[in-house]
């Protein structure tokens, strides 16, 4: 079955997405019955590409690549090239899926939950990495998607495409969850592994990481737990149906953790790990994020370099583990096309 697909955003994900359906599309077609049709793209400065045929992608990774607009798009009338914002491309694309991979706003979600809610109210499904609008306004989203007979789905949110929410929703499917405890920031555990493996102190480890591409110029959201925070929300939205929000979680990054913390630990045989909490704790949610000194048995401990993973405890598997990649161009990009897929089953 053929899924007419707009994208909004077509940075590092939206163009791993792409590259992903161009790639797998023979194994996506005979694996699953999917046939992509990428509809609509629009993006703030790459513009806008409108056509109902469909959009040959490795022309407009090949643009993209070049640096080039998708203005540029050969033989597009110019009603279809023209910049949309894409509030107007919602309106004019006859997509039935959203993927929406523009900036993460922690603090409002928008506008990617303005664009988020209009696809929902025409009839769209919507799919999304967005930390913003899942940290913020996830009951009211989902309850849009759920009026309107909708999904609103958004596996790479947490740890990019390793599958936290579809592990909970069909693999592991009739437990409870009653706590989840993880590693949901791939800079700080970089910069942690780096100060014990190699003896650094926090600076040149944390420069490292900048040096590296793990830590931005800005690095407060990764080191101040801002970001681990946010994941943490979700987790306990989702997960727990609670109704959390970030100010409601007491958060403490690893900008204060030395050298000598780190050695000290490591001489009592433990190991410090920025770790995201949640539980349901008489009926109530108890979340926190902050540096903990791990045991070397706890299964979050051995997860070293920009790894992720998270702890579930379950009622009837106990604890399960999952460990993998919490950020990555195809690794994000496979996180969204994992959602489209699951639109596509259903
Ligand atoms: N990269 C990862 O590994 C990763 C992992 C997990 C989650 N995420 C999340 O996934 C989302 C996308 O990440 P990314 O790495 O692809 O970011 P990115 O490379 O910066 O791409 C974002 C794209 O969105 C476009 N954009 C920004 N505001 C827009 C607007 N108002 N309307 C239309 N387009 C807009 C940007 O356009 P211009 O550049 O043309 O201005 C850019 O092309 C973010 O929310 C991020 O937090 C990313």
């Amino acid at each position: 079955m053929e899924q007419k697909i707009g994208l909004i955003g077509c940075g590092t994900v939206g163009q791993g997405l792409l590259q992903i359906l161009h790639e797998k599309r023979d194994y996506l077609r005979e694996a699953f019955g999917f046939e992509a049709r990428v509809v609509a793209i629009a993006d703030k400065l790459k513009g806008s590409l409108v056509l109902p045929d469909g959009i040959d992608i490795p022309t407009v990774l090949d643009l993209l690549g070049a640096g080039k607009g998708l203005a540029e798009y050969p033989k597009a009338a110019p009603a279809q090239v023209e910049p949309l914002d894409p509030l107007d491309m919602i309106e004019r694309t006859e997509a039935a899926i959203i993927a929406e991979m523009t900036y993460t706003d922690i603090k409002t979600g928008e506008p990617a939950a303005s664009y988020i809610k209009k696809a929902l109210r025409h009839g769209k499904h919507v799919v999304t990495s967005n930390k913003g609008p899942a940290a913020l306004h996830y009951h009211e989203i989902r309850d849009l998607a759920r009026k309107n007979g909708l999904q609103f789905r958004i596996e790479g949110t947490v740890m990019s495409g390793t599958p936290v929410f579809h592990l909970a929703e069909c693999g592991l499917a009739g437990n409870a969850v009653r706590e989840v405890k993880g590693i949901l920031n791939g800079t700080t555990n970089f910069i942690l592994t780096k100060m014990e493996t190699e003896g650094m102190d926090y600076g040149p480890a944390l420069a490292l990481a900048q040096k590296l591409g793990y830590a931005e110029a800005d690095p407060t959201a990764d080191v101040e737990g801002h970001d681990a925070l946010a994941k943490v929300v979700i987790l306990s939205n989702v997960l727990f149906g609670g109704s959390l929000k970030t100010s409601d979680v007491p958060c403490q990054g690893i900008s204060s953790i030395t050298k000598a913390d780190v050695e000290a630990a490591k001489a009592e045989g433990f190991r410090y790990k920025l770790i995201g909490h949640a539980k349901i704790e008489d009926g109530a949610v108890a979340a926190s994020v902050s540096p903990r000194k791990l045991p070397l048995t706890d299964p979050l401990a051995g997860v070293m370099g920009a790894q992720n993973a998270l702890s579930l405890e379950t009622d009837l598997m106990g604890k399960v583990t999952i460990q993998g990649a919490g950020a990555g161009k195809l690794e994000t990009g496979f996180a969204i096309l994992s959602d489209i897929l699951a639109v596509h089953r259903c």
